[in-house]
């Protein structure tokens, strides 16, 4: 039996909501796993072609919750989500990993317990989400249960991803955060999460420019991507309506329902840092998908 795991990349936050905030991608990682005897991993860097492979972890993880003994299995990675920029790629990772996992085991779980086993493991729900589902979604934790709200999302949105040629780990740019923050930014916060959420969904890029603004994570990580006033300034040049890190960054995303100005803000960046990667994607309107062979 081969089965192979289709995964989207994911953005997270987008400005105002921070571990909310979660859309899935159209860029993709594709998985080919098959029963083996031994453990063997082609397609991914020699540093990844061990026990620790993210991929490998989220498979052991469905065992482990089903009871059952995981089996060794070759696995050929064909990645497009790149690591450790901001794109969500260890859910990608894990998340086919348990969808694997799960469809060798004959589908015990169902995709919401999926997510649940996927975002507990990495600890916050917001890339898990909209890998799992799809789309732009709106995480929450109550009772000890993560809840994915799926969102309205204006199909027409644009986003013109940056993508630098090195990584800001996740651990270091949530140390960065602040412990405690002020009644005022989270006012701010919550009401600029609460007119993100209309913009995206009505297609106003004039609400979109106000809304997508943040005073509790960018402002302190900002420092950790040497480039990001540089990029950002492009994103002005280019007359994005709306820019901000992805994630824990170093990605880079400016925001329009203008192809024009997307390809135009890629053009700017690459000119001055043609190193960086840049792609015009737009929301995947479907998170992981597996096919049985
Ligand atoms: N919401 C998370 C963060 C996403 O910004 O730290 C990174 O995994």
């Amino acid at each position: 039996m081969q089965i192979t795991v289709r995964a989207p990349a994911s953005t997270s936050n987008l400005g105002p909501g921070f571990d909310i905030f979660g859309l899935a991608l159209s860029l993709y990682s594709v998985f080919t796993f098959e029963r083996s005897e031994a453990l063997q991993i082609s397609g991914c860097p020699e540093a990844f072609q061990n026990e620790d492979n993210l991929v490998l972890q989220g498979f052991r993880e469905i065992f482990r919750e089903a009871g059952q003994t995981p089996f060794p299995v070759k696995l050929h990675i064909d990645a497009e989500v790149p690591v450790a920029r901001g794109l969500g790629s260890s859910s990608t990772c894990i998340a086919a990993g348990a969808a694997a996992a799960n469809a060798f085991l004959g589908s015990p779980f169902a995709k919401d317990e999926l997510f649940q086993i996927c975002a507990r493991f990495e600890g916050h729900p917001d890339n898990a989400a909209p890998v799992t589902f799809g789309g732009f979604t709106a995480s929450f934790a109550s009772d000890e249960r993560f809840h994915a709200l799926r969102m309205p999302l204006d199909q027409n949105w644009k986003f013109a991803v940056i993508i630098p040629d090195y990584e800001v780990r996740t651990a270091d740019a949530r140390r960065a955060m602040p412990k405690e923050i002020a009644v005022k930014d989270s006012v701010f916060t919550t009401s600029h999460a609460i007119a993100m959420i209309e913009a995206l969904r009505s297609g106003s890029e004039e609400l979109l420019a106000e809304a997508c603004q943040d005073v509790l994570h960018e402002p302190c990580r900002r420092k950790l991507i040497k480039d990001y006033d540089s990029v950002r300034a492009s994103a002005k040049a280019a007359g994005a309506p709306a820019f901000f890190i992805s994630g824990s960054g170093s990605t880079m995303i400016a925001l329009t329902k203008s192809e024009t100005v997307a390809e135009r803000f890629i053009e700017l960046v690459r000119a001055r840092h043609p190193n960086f990667a840049g792609h015009v994607l737009h929301a995947a309107s479907d998170g992981v998908h597996v096919e049985t062979k």
